[in-house]
This record gives structure tokens, sequence and C-alpha cells, in this order.
């Protein structure tokens, strides 16, 4: 299998609409009239969930009537939001095609296809002319990047000139090598962490003025303990993505993130940029 293949059998079940549905219920929550709200436990699908998007949006210059891209889309969960925040046009481009139907149908749903709309695709060689896009984000993709140097210079490729980057990441810690399965990757061979000074250097090299980079690791601690608190409590704790999209190997992943977190192996990291 090439490693794209690889990546994309990991984020894929084959019945994940299915599985929503039957989440939503649970909730209480029609599936046939969900809202960026209701979706949000399972639609936000990286570290910290929504808290993780309210600070991306926080160092985005985003606005009414600019496009912006999304870079490894998911179910659509970040598209959807900024959009509504923003009133910005959001394009998302994602490797896996299950991500990419499910996030189509919840943004027909949500009566948002004239402003939000999906792409299947590689990151590494986008559909999109020169020059198309305002701003552009990737959150919690990077980690299955291997060329990161492509990446980069793909994403400013299809950039305006002084167009922003907001990129999230789980950045390689001062610890050992993290535990593997992970939410991003089954095994060590489709991983591929950084340093946060790998990427700052990366972000330069391929043309991008680093204006911000910033660590959440204690903010993902936190989070984790809190939620951690809420199962044990029989609540719902609000990031419920992972359980969504992995089924049963969603435990092993969470266990291993919560160690990796804890002895620093990991480092989750967001970055603020700008073609030069
Ligand atoms: C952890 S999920 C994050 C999804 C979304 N960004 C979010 O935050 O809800 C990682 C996503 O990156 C996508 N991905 C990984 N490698 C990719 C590539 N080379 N091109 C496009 N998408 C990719 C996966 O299919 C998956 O949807």
């Amino acid at each position: 299998m090439t490693t794209d293949r690889e990546i994309a059998a990991h984020y894929t079940r084959g019945n994940l609409l299915v599985r929503l549905n039957a989440a939503l219920l649970e909730d209480g929550v029609d599936p046939a009239e969900p809202t960026v709200e209701t979706l949000a436990p399972y639609d936000q699908f990286h570290g910290r969930g929504l808290e993780a998007t309210l600070e991306m949006a926080a160092l985005m210059p985003a606005g009414p009537g600019i496009h912006v891209l999304d870079i490894g889309s998911g179910i659509g969960g970040p598209a959807r939001y900024f959009a509504d925040r923003f009133g910005c046009k959001v394009t998302g481009i994602d490797l896996t095609s299950e991500f990419c139907d499910v996030a189509a149908h919840l943004t027909r749903l949500l009566g948002m296809e004239d402003q939000v709309e999906f792409k299947l695709g590689d990151a590494l060689a986008m559909p999109f002319a020169d020059e198309s896009f305002d701003g552009a984000y990737s959150m919690n993709v990077s980690m299955n990047i291997a060329d990161k140097s492509a990446f980069y210079k793909e994403i400013r490729r299809v950039l305006k000139p002084g167009g922003w980057l907001v990129l999230s990441e789980i950045a390689k810690g001062e610890g050992a090598e993290p535990d593997y399965p992970t939410p991003w990757a089954a095994s060590a061979q489709t991983s591929f962490l950084s340093a946060p000074e790998e990427t700052r250097r990366g972000l330069t090299e391929a043309g991008f003025e680093v204006l911000r980079l910033q660590s959440t690791l204690e903010q993902a601690r936190a989070f984790g303990a809190r939620s951690r608190a809420m199962a044990e409590r029989g609540e719902k704790p609000p990031f419920r993505a992972i359980m969504l999209i992995h089924e049963e190997m969603a435990k092993q992943m969470m266990a291993n993130m919560s160690r990796s977190l804890s002895e620093a192996r990991i480092n989750p990291i967001e970055v603020l940029s700008r073609k030069r």
C-alpha cells in the first residue's frame, strides 16, 4: 500500500455517517437537523476539538468576502465553523473520500453549500490554480506528511501574495518517540513529526514569515485531565471525534496520547505565518 492509501485507510471505516447519526440521536439531536454547535463534539477532529478551533480563529485575519483553503479538512467542522463565524468562503481538500462525502452531506444539511465545499485530493498536489486563496489553514494534518518542504511550497503556491497560513500540529517533544497507535497514525510508518523549530525553519525556507509559534502542551494536558474526570463521573467529554472515527482503537490511542503529553514526547503547537 502507498503511504497515501495507508493514511486514508487509517481514517476509513465505511459507515461513518451511520455512526455519527446514532451518536447525534443519543445526544437528543435530530440527525436531519444538526447545527454547527451540536456537531462540534464530532466534526472538530483535532486535539481539544472546538476549544482549539476557537484559538485558531483568534489567529486568523479572516472576514466576509475572502476565500480560505482548509488543507486536510476531515469531516468539515472547522470549515463550517470559520465560514459561519467570519462569513468567508472555505474550500476544503482531503485525502480520505469517506470524510469528503460526510463533510459535503453535513454542509448541505446546514444549508452552507454556497459557502463551503470539499474536494478529494492530496495536499502535495492540489487541484487549484496559483494564487487562488486569501488565506489557508491546516489543523492536525502535517503529522501525516513526510515531505514538509513540498507541503509548505504547495500551500505557498496557491496563496495570493501576502496570504496567511495558520497551522496546528502535533510536534515532536523532548522525550522519547510516542507509542502507537495515535489518532493520526496506526504506527510510526505513517507518522512524521517535526520539532517546533524544524517547522519554523521549514516554513521560512519555503517563503513564509513566521509571525507566531506557540506551544499548547499545558492546555492539552489540562483538557485531557478535565475530560478524564468527566468520563469518570459518567459524563460525555466535550471532544468525542476520536471515539466516533476510530471506534475500538480509540481507547488505546487516547491512552497513548495522554502518556505522550504527560512525558512531553509530543508538543502540540499553533503557528501563524504569512507568504513573503
Ligand atoms: C486528524 S484529521 C484532521 C481533520 C480536520 N483538519 C479537523 O481538524 O477536523 C487529519 C486529516 O488529514 C487528512 N490528510 C492526511 N494527509 C493528507 C494529505 N496528504 N492530503 C490531504 N489530506 C490529508 C486525513 O485524511 C484526515 O482527514
